[in-house]
């Protein structure tokens, strides 16, 4: 019998941003996967819109702004339809995400506290995005988590044992001095790379041992 594959191409990669610092990792990986032309959907927590909005000076619905003119402008360039990324409701555990039947690349949550890290690891699925990291693991769905403390505690250490024997895969960003970044933005972009990398998504520019930029 024929199987009837669903159109992956339309799946669309899930973003979290949380209140760790580091929000220009979320950002990177939201420009670097819009770049593709795959949907992407964004979920921020409280505390994620609060150091957004103090590391970066904008608040996500702005990102989101920002990111949908560029997806315009190279969607312009191109002749294809813009794909703009979405913002998904934290509250709203009933969006399309929260479901297992709704299919998805998977989860990228960047930067990840060690709050969330640990309701995750708990299956507490409190908030959307708690939700869509349980949902990915329950449909053994790709989860990176960009865990960000430092120093770490043994709660830390042992919530990130957990969740790597469920599935996920705990990457805190930390720079590959060997990629000779010569700027923050050089550091963040590939550390942005490498997590959509994980997600198995190849995007030019990544840096990799032995081969050209
Ligand atoms: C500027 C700032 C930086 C923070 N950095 C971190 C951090 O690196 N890691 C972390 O686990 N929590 C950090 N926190 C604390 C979290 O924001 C806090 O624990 C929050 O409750 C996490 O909520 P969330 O998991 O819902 O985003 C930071 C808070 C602020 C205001």
């Amino acid at each position: 019998m024929d199987r009837i594959l669903a159109p992956e191409g339309e799946s669309p990669l899930l973003v979290g941003i949380t209140g760790a610092t580091g929000a220009a990792y979320g950002i990177a990986v939201l420009r670097a996967a819009c770049g593709t032309g795959i949907p992407v959907r964004l979920t921020v927590t409280r505390a994620g819109e609060r150091v957004l909005l103090e590391e970066t000076g904008r608040t996500a619905a702005q990102w989101i702004e920002d990111l949908s003119r560029e997806a315009v402008e190279s969607a312009g360039q191109t002749a294809g339809a813009p794909l703009q990324p979405v913002l998904d409701d934290l509250s709203d555990v009933g969006a399309p995400p929260a479901s297992g039947s709704f299919r998805t690349r998977g989860l990228i949550v960047a930067p990840c506290s060690m709050g969330t890290l640990a309701r995750i690891a708990g299956g507490i699925s409190g908030n959307l995005l708690e939700r869509e990291a349980d949902v990915c693991l329950k449909e053994r769905r790709p989860l990176v988590l960009l865990a960000r403390e430092t120093p770490l505690s043994a709660i830390h250490l042992k919530n990130m044992l957990a969740l790597t024997e469920a599935g996920a895969v705990i990457m805190p960003p930390v720079p590959a001095f060997y990629a000779k970044p010569s700027s923050v933005e050089d550091i963040v972009r590939d550390t942005a790379l490498r997590a959509l990398g994980l997600m198995g998504f190849d995007i030019p520019g990544a840096f990799r041992w032995g081969r050209e930029r």
